[in-house]
């Protein structure tokens, strides 16, 4: 196959755009795809701090990668959750440091969640959080963890590396169980609603999971190929392997899916429901949360089972 615009050989084809394209050219359009996403949603300008949460993989190493090369002030923050008796962490957090070593202006500082807050996520499920799901634990820890450093280095958003299968598996999850609410907020900008609570961006939204996993193969980024341990039976891969299964017959339904439903968002037929939620600050940590006293995170240390 070749390249559909300048004849080479192809390395890539999207049928879901009807465009193979060379090693040369997918080069210059995924970053441009990029670029008119971030100006599309109006995530961020050219003078805006952004905090890219970097896990390692091929999402949002890529991610860091573009956003240095179209010129932001994109810095790296790494949360060590101590997963996989730490090894899994620790094997995530080497393809990032080896990563920032090769890239010129590639800073990053890393919050290891055991040193900061005396546990890591499968020590605190083991002992105060029994029964709970360790990634839903490990998401309100990362939420937390970014939002917080985001707030205190001044950054204008905080950018991640969910791509289009993980926006489109999120959205089937949500759907199945009618979550209105979920519904209503998901989106490529979560806007910052507080003072302290940072804008949310996910500038490779709209791009397949295959695309940014091609644009990390041809800029050679070594990143981490195996999933989290406990992610393994996650319904998240279920209805990604679902969508798959869909896309192969119809070329372009997952974009579709996506894209359908954001425009039906910007027809408000997804409004959120009235009334203001008021956001006070933690008596803890001072983040901003809709609880009265402390934050869900702050809660998770002092609650036992
Ligand atoms: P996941 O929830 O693992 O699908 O990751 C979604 C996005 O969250 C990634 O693309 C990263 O931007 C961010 N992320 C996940 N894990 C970490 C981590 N340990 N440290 C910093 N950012 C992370
Ligand atoms: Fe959080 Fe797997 S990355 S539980
Ligand atoms: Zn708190």
């Amino acid at each position: 196959m070749k390249c559909k615009k300048c004849g080479q050989v192809a390395v890539i084809n999207m049928r879901h755009h009807r465009l193979a394209l060379c090693q040369e050219c997918y080069l210059e359009w995924f970053p441009q795809q990029v670029q008119r996403a971030i100006q599309k949603y109006k995530m961020f300008g050219p003078q805006d701090k952004i905090l890219v949460a970097v896990s390692g993989g091929k999402d949002s190493l890529s991610l860091w990668d573009i956003l240095l090369d179209l010129g932001y002030h994109a810095d790296g923050l790494y949360i060590n959750l101590g997963i996989g008796n730490g090894d899994y962490s620790r094997a995530s957090l080497q393809k990032v440091v080896k990563f920032a070593a090769r890239r010129e202006g590639a800073r990053f500082q890393v919050v290891d969640v055991h040193e900061t807050y005396g546990q890591s996520v499968p020590e605190l499920v083991r002992t105060r959080q029994r029964g709970r799901r360790v990634c839903s634990l490990c998401g309100l820890v990362k939420r937390h963890v970014m939002n917080r450093v985001a707030y205190e280095g001044g950054y204008a958003a905080i950018a991640t590396g969910h791509n289009l299968d993980d926006e489109a598996a999120t959205l089937v999850s949500n759907t199945l169980q009618w979550e209105t609410g979920y519904l209503a907020r998901q989106a490529p900008v979560l806007p910052s609603t507080h003072p302290k609570l940072a804008r949310k961006v996910k500038p490779f939204c709209r791009l397949y999971e295959r695309e940014t996993a091609a644009y990390a193969l041809v800029r050679g980024i070594d990143y981490i190929y195996t999933e989290c341990p406990y992610a393994v039976g996650a319904k998240t891969i279920f209805y990604k392997s679902l969508l798959n299964q869909l896309e192969n017959r119809s070329p372009g339904a997952k974009m579709q899916f996506y894209l359908q439903f954001l425009k039906a968002k910007e027809e408000g037929r997804f409004m959120p429901v009235e009334g203001e939620v008021t956001l006070n600050e933690c008596q803890g940590c001072g983040q901003p949360t809709t609880a009265p006293g402390l934050c869900a995170f702050c809660r998770l240390w002092v609650s036992k089972q």
